[in-house]
């Protein structure tokens, strides 16, 4: 597997689970930043929903890397207003995902990732969206289970390694 993990964390929670992703596929991460950085949470909705509102979406400042040798593209990011953040679907729409394999993961405080998933594979047209991976304070999916399906590692070898949710995850969600 020749891999990459895309994301974007604005207070940290995705962040701790692309840091591991790309450490534990070992390959490169990269975070898609704003155009205009978001501030605080209650800015950063009314910003969201105004913009949806008026139909000016952001945009995103991150140089889209070559994905040419790239077959599976992890793509992290928080649940903002049940769907994945606008610039980040403008970011993944300047993506040549053609015939890849795109692994979404995401957190939120209980916003499910079906939403979202369900916006990736329309936007990532020509690309397999496939082993969703979910964190919030509600619902945890096994990371453990999950690394070794999409890896299709043996269980007992993923089984060794550590979950996320001992490694931070669970405290920086609640820490807004
Ligand atoms: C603008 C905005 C919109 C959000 N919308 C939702 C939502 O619809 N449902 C939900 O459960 N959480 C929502 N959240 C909470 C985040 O998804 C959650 O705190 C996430 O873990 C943050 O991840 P991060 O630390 O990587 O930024 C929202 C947060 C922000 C800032």
């Amino acid at each position: 597997m020749k891999a990459i993990v895309l994301y974007y964390s604005q207070t940290g929670n995705t962040e701790i689970i692309a840091k591991k992703i790309a450490k534990d596929f070992s390959c490169e991460l990269v975070k898609i930043e704003p155009d205009i950085v978001y501030g605080g949470f209650l800015s950063s909705c009314a910003r969201v929903i105004g913009d949806r509102f008026r139909k000016d979406l952001p945009t995103y400042v991150t140089e889209i890397p070559d994905l040419s040798e790239i077959d599976t593209v992890f793509v992290g990011f928080p649940i903002w207003a049940a769907d994945v953040p606008d610039f980040v679907q403008a970011f993944l729409k300047d993506c040549d995902l053609d015939g890849k394999r795109i692994i979404p993961f995401a957190t939120s405080r209980m916003t499910g990732i079906e939403g979202a998933v369900e916006t990736l594979t329309i936007i990532c047209g020509g690309a397999s969206v496939e082993h969703p991976f979910f964190y919030s304070p509600r619902k945890k999916d096994n990371y453990k289970a999950w690394r070794a399906e999409v890896s299709a590692a043996p269980a007992e070898e993923a089984a060794e390694e550590a979950d996320p949710a001992e490694e931070g995850a669970e405290e920086a969600a609640t820490e807004e």
